[in-house]
C-alpha cells in the first residue's frame, strides 16, 4: 500500500551488508501520529517486536516469527539453538495461531536441513511465507469484494456502509489485509462505500491504524466508540460487519479482538451480515470449541488504565483515564461462535462458517489434522 506516495509492505528483508540480514518493519505503536520503521537484527529483537506489538495482526505475527527464526538461524543454527528460539518467539503473543503455524513450518523444514544450509533455507522459507500472505490476502480481497457489490446492488444510489472492528488491513498483514481487502477492492472498482470504523479500545487499533490505512487510501471512513454499532445496526445504518480472526476453529468458532463478540450478537439481532475474513493459516485444524479451546491472552491493566495520543505541542503522551488505585483487567480477544457468524471469506472463497463449510474449500488441510490428532482443552 501507499503511504507519502511511496509502496510499502509491513516487513521486508533488509540488506546483506557482511554483518548478516536484518529485517525491516513498520513500528504499529507510533502510528497514526510517526510513520517510523524499525530494524530486527537478531531472533531476541523480532520476539520483542511481536510482543510489545511494534507488529501486530494475526499474518504479520506469523511472519514475523518466520523471519525471527530465520534470524536465529544465522546466529546459532544448531539444534539446541533453533528449538531454544522458537520457544521464545512462540511465547510472545498466545492467540494468533499463525504464529505457530509459521513457526512449525520453518521449524520442520530446518531441522531436516545440514545445519550449515539453514540460515539461506529459513530466510527463503520466511520470504515464501510472506509472498503466500500477499496472494491470500489479494484473494480474500476479490471474494469479499463480489460481498460489498451485491450490497450496492441491493441498495443502488447510497453508499455500501460497512462496519469494522481493530485493524485488520494491511497494517496486521504483509499487503492488502483481511477484513479491510474487500473493502480496498471494492473501492477500487468504483464501488460507493463507507467505512464505521470501531475505535477498538484499550489499544485503538480501529481508531489508529484502520483510520489511518483508509485516510491513506482516501476511503469515506468515520470513527465511533466501540458501543455505537449496536445502534447504528438498529437504525440501518449497517450492511454488512466484516472482521478478521486470530484463530478459527475447525467448526468454524472465531477469536478476534475484544469486542467482536458483542458486534456479532448486535448483528445477529439485527439481521446484519456478519463476514470474517481470514487465510487458511489462522485456522486451526486441532480444535472445535474456541471457547473453551483457544487461549485468550491478558496483557496489561495498563493498556485500559492509560491512553496516548497527540497532545497541543505535537508531543505523543500517555495519560492516566482511571481513578490511581482502581484495578483493571485486559482481555485481549474474545470469541464469537460459529452461529452468529454469516459466512468465512477465505482466499479460496466464501463458505459458511462451520465444519462442513471449512472441509469443502480445505480437503487437503483439512485431511492434514483428523480427529486423532485434537488436542485435548486447554493445552494450547
Ligand atoms: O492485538 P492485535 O492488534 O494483534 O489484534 C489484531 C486483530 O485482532 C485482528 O483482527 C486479527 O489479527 C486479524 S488481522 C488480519
Amino acid at each position: 500500500m501507499r503511504i507519502n506516495g511511496r509502496d510499502y509492505r509491513t516487513i521486508w528483508l533488509g540488506e546483506d551488508a557482511g554483518q548478516g540480514r536484518s529485517v525491516a518493519v513498520i513500528d504499529q505503536t507510533r502510528l497514526p501520529h510517526c510513520f517510523e520503521t524499525r530494524t530486527l537484527a537478531n531472533s531476541d529483537e523480532a520476539a520483542r517486536a511481536i510482543s510489545d506489538m511494534t507488529v501486530r495482526g494475526a499474518p504479520l505475527i506469523g511472519v514475523t516469527g518466520a523471519y525471527g527464526l530465520a534470524l536465529a538461524a544465522q546466529e546459532d543454527a544448531s539444534d539446541a539453538a533453533l528449538e531454544a528460539a522458537y520457544a521464545r518467539l512462540l511465547a510472545t503473543r498466545p492467540t494468533a495461531v499463525n504464529l505457530r503455524w509459521a513457526l512449525d513450518r520453518v521449524k520442520a523444514l530446518l531441522l531436516a536441513a545440514p545445519a550449515a544450509d539453514r540460515p539461506a533455507l529459513a530466510f527463503a522459507e520466511a520470504g515464501r511465507i510472506a509472498e503466500e500472505d500477499v496472494a491470500c490476502c489479494a484473494a480474500i480481497g476479490d471474494h469479499g469484494a463480489a460481498l460489498i457489490c451485491a450490497a450496492a446492488e441491493k441498495n443502488p444510489g447510497r453508499p455500501v456502509n460497512v462496519l469494522t472492528h481493530c485493524n485488520a488491513g494491511w497494517l496486521a498483514t504483509v499487503d492488502w489485509g483481511t477484513a479491510l481487502a474487500p473493502i480496498y477492492k471494492a473501492a477500487r472498482a468504483g464501488i460507493d462505500l463507507h467505512v464505521w470504523v470501531d475505535e477498538t479500545r484499550p489499544r485503538n487499533q480501529g481508531a489508529s491504524l484502520t483510520a489511518f490505512e483508509l485516510l491513506s487510501e482516501g476511503i469515506n471512513h468515520t470513527v465511533i466508540a466501540d458501543n455505537a454499532g449496536g445502534h447504528l445496526m438498529q437504525h440501518g445504518m449497517v450492511d454488512l460487519c466484516i472482521v478478521g480472526t486470530d484463530r478459527t476453529t475447525r467448526a468454524g468458532d472465531v477469536c478476534n479482538k475484544i469486542g467482536t463478540y458483542l458486534k456479532a450478537l448486535a448483528a445477529h439481532a439485527n439481521g446484519v451480515p456478519f463476514y470474517v475474513a481470514l487465510p487458511s493459516s489462522t485456522i486451526d485444524w486441532r480444535i472445535d470449541d474456541g471457547v473453551a479451546d483457544i487461549p485468550i491472552e491478558e496483557r496489561s491493566a495498563r493498556e485500559v488504565t492509560h491512553i496516548s495520543g497527540r497532545a497541543p505541542d505535537g508531543a505523543v503522551t500517555e495519560v492516566l483515564l482511571t481513578p490511581e488505585g482502581s484495578p483493571a483487567r485486559n482481555w485481549a480477544f474474545d470469541v464469537t461462535p460459529a452461529r452468529y457468524v454469516t459466512g468465512l471469506i477465505t482466499e479460496r472463497g466464501v463458505c459458511a462458517a462451520t465444519e462442513a463449510g471449512l472441509q469443502e474449500l480445505y480437503p487437503d488441510l483439512a485431511l492434514e489434522s483428523p480427529c486423532g490428532d485434537r488436542l485435548p482443552a486447554r493445552l494450547k
